[in-house]
């Protein structure tokens, strides 16, 4: 399980799961998911931002993040930044994960450090891992999890995930035992649960660095399919250039002074921009920003 990151409420009966110390074992995902209905979705979709105001968050010691404020509101937004510039960080922030010390995180008007509910059905996010994710022995349990926590009738819920796999080419995967997949095989079931719960926000945390080329189009026009807005962290800088939006987040060599927003806006300009400081770095021998 992700280091802490289902973790931050609790669902006491949940029915899944062959007994009680997997169900213990599953339970920070249970915490994650407790509460999403329909209704918070529908409530989640009155507004249409991602919004961090005066973010402030301590990380090892210092604070990462100082009175940051973001205002996202592009349908595809990409993010870059250099390894330990926070992007991670404010991705669990924006998915409702990590409570910042002060500041608001919104999304789609929904507070997500405070309303779990509204928080759950807006906002879904994928890891670079997929087994920082899937906590269910088959396919079909994996899926079913969050429609279940949707308050989805079962045979819906089996029919809707019946579809997704008929679209996938993948009829044959319900009763597929997870550890026989893939990673790339892996990564598409994460996909297919994050799609099938329909949240008004996907962030994507690297989710098809290591994949292969072809793996990475097909999940990439998946994910086209759906209508939610998009924030895609990676370091595939040619993947986002096509995006409505780029935003770099920095922080300075040495990790004692808070990331920033150093820019945003049309992709190609701030990708330039990025690449370009970036192949400065690059040639020389300093590690200190790692
Ligand atoms: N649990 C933690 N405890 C202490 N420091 C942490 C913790 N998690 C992250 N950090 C620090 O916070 C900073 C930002 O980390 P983060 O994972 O957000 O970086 P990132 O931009 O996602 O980097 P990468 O591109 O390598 O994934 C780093 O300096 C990291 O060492
Ligand atoms: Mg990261």
């Amino acid at each position: 399980m992700h280091g802490g990151g289902w973790g931050a409420l609790y669902l006491d009966a949940w029915s899944f799961g062959p007994g009680a110390k997997k169900r213990l074992a599953w339970a920070g995902k249970s915490r994650y998911l407790a509460g999403m209905t329909d209704q918070s979705k529908s409530d989640a979709r009155s507004g249409d931002a991602v919004c961090l105001n005066g973010i402030v968050l301590e990380r090892g010691g210092t604070a990462l993040f100082d009175g940051l404020d973001i205002d996202m509101r592009a349908r595809r937004i990409g993010i870059v930044g250099r390894n330990g510039a926070g992007k991670s960080q404010m991705a669990r922030l924006i998915a409702g994960l990590t409570a910042p010390d002060t500041g608001k995180v919104t999304v789609c008007g929904v507070d997500v450090a405070k309303d779990r509910k509204g928080a759950l059905g807006a906002v879904g996010i994928l890891f670079q891992n997929p087994d920082h994710q899937i906590i269910f022995p088959t396919v079909e349990e994996e899926l079913l999890f969050g429609l279940r926590a949707q308050r989805v009738a079962k045979s819906e819920a089996l029919a809707k995930i019946s579809v997704m796999l008929e679209t996938v080419g993948h009829g044959d995967w319900g009763p597929r035992a997870v550890h026989t997949l893939s990673g790339g095989q892996r990564h598409l079931v994460c996909l297919m649960s994050v799609l099938l719960m329909r949240p008004k926000v996907i962030v994507l945390d690297e989710p098809f660095a290591g994949l292969d080329l072809g793996a990475r189009l097909r999940l990439a026009r998946l994910l086209e399919r759906s209508d939610a807005m998009i924030l895609h962290i990676s370091h595939d800088l040619e993947a986002l250039e096509s995006y409505d939006e780029v935003l770099w987040i920095d922080r300075p060599a040495g990790a004692h002074e808070p990331a920033y927003l150093r820019a945003q806006g049309p992709a190609k300009e701030v990708l330039t921009a990025y690449r370009g400081e970036m192949e400065k770095r690059g040639g020389g021998n300093d590690f200190t920003d790692l």
